[in-house]
């Protein structure tokens, strides 16, 4: 049977496609160990995985150890400058051929029985060679694996296990547009400042993808101590000014503005020296849209999400800095993700606004931000109280369905919008979560 691997049927699942439509989604989509499986083998075996930024691997030798999911990588430039990406598992008893979570070497040498790699993949040293294999074993059969696709944009590195699936440009479709405000707006575009920070929360991946991909609903009062202190604004509708897009493909993205008649500084307060830049590197139509914007915040389908906002960086009343954080919610089980979390700024910016850029992330989001433990609680939460009886009930009812009703029928969207996608004139709305939960059924289907 075609969907033998979906712990519901067919019927069930085209009807909770439906449902999805119409702003309901079943609750066991949040803790359903099968459902789990199901969404590794169709959606994160299918789709492209982000894995990290051309800029911490600058030089030949360079490399970094990541994760597609379950499956083990090491990325890194080769003597020729060029990107590879391997599985991070010796061919010959599937050791890691390397521990270390980055740096730069000529060659990897398995910590098992010695098996030695150079930086194109090839078997260049086997320990007592010739003696243990005689002549027949032809080593250029035993290279590191290569991870079968990767591509880049804009220096964001993705990787792919299906060899048929539609190239990293055409994936992102629409969103590029959106990226590229964040990513190419300057000359030499961004690099990553540190490392990326990574931990582990107990909750569903789709959770924490679809808050940041389509929920500022959720800021006015999950992060409710921000306002008190006075870092937000008091104002409840405040995430909801500006649009929210849908974009192809389940991505989506949320152009958050003032509110009307507050004054804030154009782009995002960048630096004045970068205003040129965007001139050149941004359509007319781009800059029409970041001139306002306060908060980028979306979601690339499945699991990379972003969050541009502004944010002081010393507590109540300091200035407000914006900062650009990629993170990949990394699915380990159906209540588990492990979060990678990047700082990126523009190459071109000068140091010291790098580095405020910088400590405005750390005291916002990161695993010591404010921000962030506020959303790793509420999401722990849900899935601890998505296990029970009631929410695995597999008959669709009132007693399971979750609400994503926001805007439906109701919000229409502009006619005047300057960029592609659909654009609702709020994003307190659940246009976002329906289109991503209904790709996500339709991949499930598939
Ligand atoms: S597992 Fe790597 S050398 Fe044996
Ligand atoms: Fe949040």
């Amino acid at each position: 049977m075609a969907h033998g691997t979906l712990p519901v049927s067919q019927e069930v699942m085209e009807s909770v496609r439906d449902k999805i439509r119409r702003g309901l989604l079943p609750q066991w989509a949040f803790s359903d160990p099968g459902i789990y499986q199901a969404e590794l083998e169709k959606i994160f075996y299918k789709t492209w995985q982000f894995l990290g930024h051309t800029s911490e691997i600058p030089k030949s030798g360079d490399f970094v150890t990541r994760w597609m999911v379950h499956d083990p990588v090491l990325l890194l430039r080769d003597t020729n400058g060029e990107i590879q990406a391997y599985l991070n598992s010796c061919s010959h008893r599937g050791a890691p051929v390397c521990i270390e979570d980055c740096g730069n070497r000529k060659t990897f040498t398995c910590p098992y029985h010695g098996w030695t790699y150079d930086s194109k993949g090839e078997l260049i040293g086997i320990v007592a060679g010739n003696k243990v294999y005689g002549q027949e074993m032809d080593r250029s059969q035993w290279a590191l694996r290569k991870i079968p696709r990767i591509a880049s944009y804009h220096g964001m590195i993705f990787g792919c296990m299906d060899p048929d699936a539609p190239s990293l440009e055409e994936f992102l479709g629409d969103l590029k547009w959106y990226l590229d405000i964040l990513l190419a707006r300057t000359d030499g575009g961004m690099e990553v400042r540190g490392v990326p920070h990574r931990w582990i929360i107990p909750t569903n991946w789709k959770i924490s993808s679809d808050n940041f991909g389509g929920d500022p609903y959720h800021t006015a009062m999950t992060h409710r101590s921000a306002v008190e202190l006075g870092i937000a604004p008091q104002d409840p509708l405040f995430a909801s000014y500006g649009h929210q897009v849908v974009l192809d493909h389940g991505h989506g993205v949320n152009m958050i503005t003032a509110a009307p008649g507050l004054k804030m500084p154009p782009y995002q307060g960048l630096p004045e020296s970068l205003w040129p830049m965007f001139e050149r590197n941004l359509t007319a139509e781009q800059r029409a849209v970041f001139k306002n914007l306060v908060v980028s915040v979306g979601t690339c389908f499945p699991n990379l999400s972003w969050v541009s906002p502004m944010h002081g960086t010393g507590g109540p009343g300091s200035p407000l800095t914006t900062f650009v954080n990629f993170r990949v919610w990394r699915p380990l089980a159906a209540d588990k993700i492990e979060v990678w979390s990047w700082v990126m700024v523009d190459k071109d910016a000068p140091e010291e606004f790098k580095q405020e850029s910088y400590l405005s992330y750390i005291g916002s989001f990161g695993p010591a931000g404010t921000l962030e433990q506020d959303d790793c609680e509420i999401w722990t939460r849900v899935v601890e109280h998505s296990r029970g009886y009631m929410a695995q009930n597999k008959d669709i009812s009132y007693n399971n369905v979750l609400n994503y009703l926001m805007g439906l029928d109701r919000v229409q969207p502009v006619t005047d919008w300057p960029g592609p996608g659909v654009a609702y004139p709020t994003c307190y709305l659940d246009a976002i979560s329906r289109s991503f939960y209904e790709r996500w059924a339709e991949m499930l289907l598939a």
